[in-house]
């Protein structure tokens, strides 16, 4: 028998553009509508992962932007081992706020570590756990760090950092258009939501999975 595979949907954006937000509101609309979710952020969600989450949002020392990738790829493989892989086999869909492509778009575009070398460790690390589909909210960075306002280390970088990681984010996009759909995140959250809905539901059904589940459970 084919072995059940959760639905993986990964967000990615720039700073304030709507990930946590959007990513908890389709989590719960999906849990009401009686599917099975795991929510999991990165870095983090792991207790390893959230200590490096501190570390690499909050630390005071200075970190050469190797360093950050590695550390990035090792809380990366942590919750892989530990939260995504398990849950791939109980859970209908998982989703993920920020994954394999914020390494590349920030420590690659943004910060000029070898991208070909980010790809590789993230091929190492996730496996099998490729994401299904993946949103990418697109904003100017202007009005992202202002919606944010949360004044991280990435937070607190320059204007052109924030502007070549969204310039990255868009051609990883171009790159992968099967996987990654892009929402301009100019409107409102109710709207965005909706638009967000529309795509999952092209490419995951809703009605036909509750059909398919319920005749499954006969
Ligand atoms: N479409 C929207 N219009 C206006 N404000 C929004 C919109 N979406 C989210 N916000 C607000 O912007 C702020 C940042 O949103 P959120 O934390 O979801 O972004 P994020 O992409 O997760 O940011 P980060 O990358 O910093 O984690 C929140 O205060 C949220 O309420
Ligand atoms: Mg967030």
């Amino acid at each position: 028998m084919h072995k059940k595979q959760a639905f993986i949907i990964s967000f990615e954006g720039i700073e304030g553009t709507g990930k946590s937000t959007q990513s908890r509101l389709l989590s719960s609309f999906l849990a009401k509508q009686g599917f099975k979710t795991a929510f999991f952020r990165e870095p983090g969600s792991s207790v390893f992962g959230e200590q490096i989450r501190n570390i690499l949002l909050h630390g005071k020392s200075k970190l050469s932007a190797l360093s950050e990738t590695l550390l990035f790829i090792a809380a990366r493989e942590q919750l892989r081992i530990e939260k995504i892989q398990p849950n791939i086999a109980k859970k209908d869909i998982v989703i993920i706020d920020r994954y394999i492509d914020a390494t590349v778009a920030y420590q690659g575009y943004g910060s000029g570590v070898d991208i070909e070398l980010i790809n590789q460790l993230n091929k190492v690390v996730i496996g099998k756990c490729i994401p299904n589909l993946t949103i990418l909210f697109d904003i100017d960075p202007k009005i992202g760090l202002v919606r944010s306002g949360r004044g991280d280390r990435f937070e607190k970088r320059k204007i052109s950092f924030h502007q070549r990681v969204r310039m990255g984010y868009l051609k990883i996009a171009k790159e992968n258009p099967d996987r990654i759909k892009i929402i301009k995140v100019d409107t409102d959250i109710k709207t965005i939501q909706n638009q967000l809905r529309t795509i999952l539901n092209n490419e995951f059904n809703f009605k036909k999975r509750k059909h398919k589940k319920s005749a499954d459970k006969k």
